[in-house]
């Protein structure tokens, strides 16, 4: 049998998009594949954590040895990771929309020929990364996000890690040339610090590549 170097420790991983209800038949949405979070909850779950997926909606098969709890809005998402507290690790990968319509419609909006077009309002969706971050009994010991940038990537991803309050950020470049989103590859710099002397810049790799580094990134973390 393979080492089980995290048995004993719990894992939440969210992945995917999330669908935001406009009606009854629509939804605001993004192109996440949910890849690489499966990916990671694969990872982690062969490493021998216990691991809970919380995903949006993806056509990926379930991964291996893993506990999934299916969504559909970023409401939902942090009701079920919040369900799936406490953990060791936390790992953020969905791609979660930022905004919500502020009121879903019962029925189906009508294009009644008037030429009047629906004012969709939006709101603020919670930010789960940040949302599991915040200090306290239930936060997990390990608080792991991304941040898919298009320019400057390691220092909007160095901010965004002091905002959201995680302990690490994977930072990767999703320009539209470089194929990473919806893509196999990914190019990762591991933020772990306030400066660039603990950065760790992994060579571009699959994302099954980048989820067994990240799981060996956590393991030697816990040892
Ligand atoms: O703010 P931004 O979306 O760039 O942050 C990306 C990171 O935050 C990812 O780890 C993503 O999973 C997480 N996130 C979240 N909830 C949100 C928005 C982002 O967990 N509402």
């Amino acid at each position: 049998d393979a080492p089980k170097p995290l048995a004993g420790k719990k894992a939440v991983v969210t992945s995917g998009p999330t669908h935001e209800p406009i009606d009854p038949v629509r939804y605001i949405a993004n192109r996440s594949s949910g890849k690489q979070g499966h990916a990671i909850a694969e990872a982690l779950a062969q490493a021998g954590a216990d691991v809970t997926l919380v995903t949006g909606p993806v056509t990926l098969p379930d991964p291996a040895g893993v506990k999934v709890v299916r969504i559909e809005t970023a409401r939902e998402m942090l009701e079920a990771v919040q369900a799936a507290l406490p953990a060791d690790i936390a790992v953020c990968a969905a791609a979660v929309a930022d905004w919500r319509t502020a009121d879903e419609a019962g029925q189906k909006l009508k294009k009644d020929g008037s030429g009047v077009i629906p004012d969709l309002k939006l709101s603020e969706n919670p930010d789960i990364l940040a949302t599991i971050s915040k200090s306290g009994p239930m936060r997990p010991g390990l608080v792991i996000g991304f941040a898919a940038e298009t320019e400057n990537v390691t220092a909007h991803a160095r901010a965004k890690r002091l905002r959201k309050g995680c302990d690490w950020i994977l930072a990767n470049d999703v320009a539209p040339a470089t194929g990473t989103f919806g893509g196999d590859d990914n190019e990762i710099c591991l933020i772990s610090g306030d400066d660039e002397t603990s950065d760790e810049r992994w060579e571009r790799q699959s994302k099954t590549g980048v989820a067994r580094a990240l799981s060996a990134r956590i393991i030697k973390h816990f040892s």
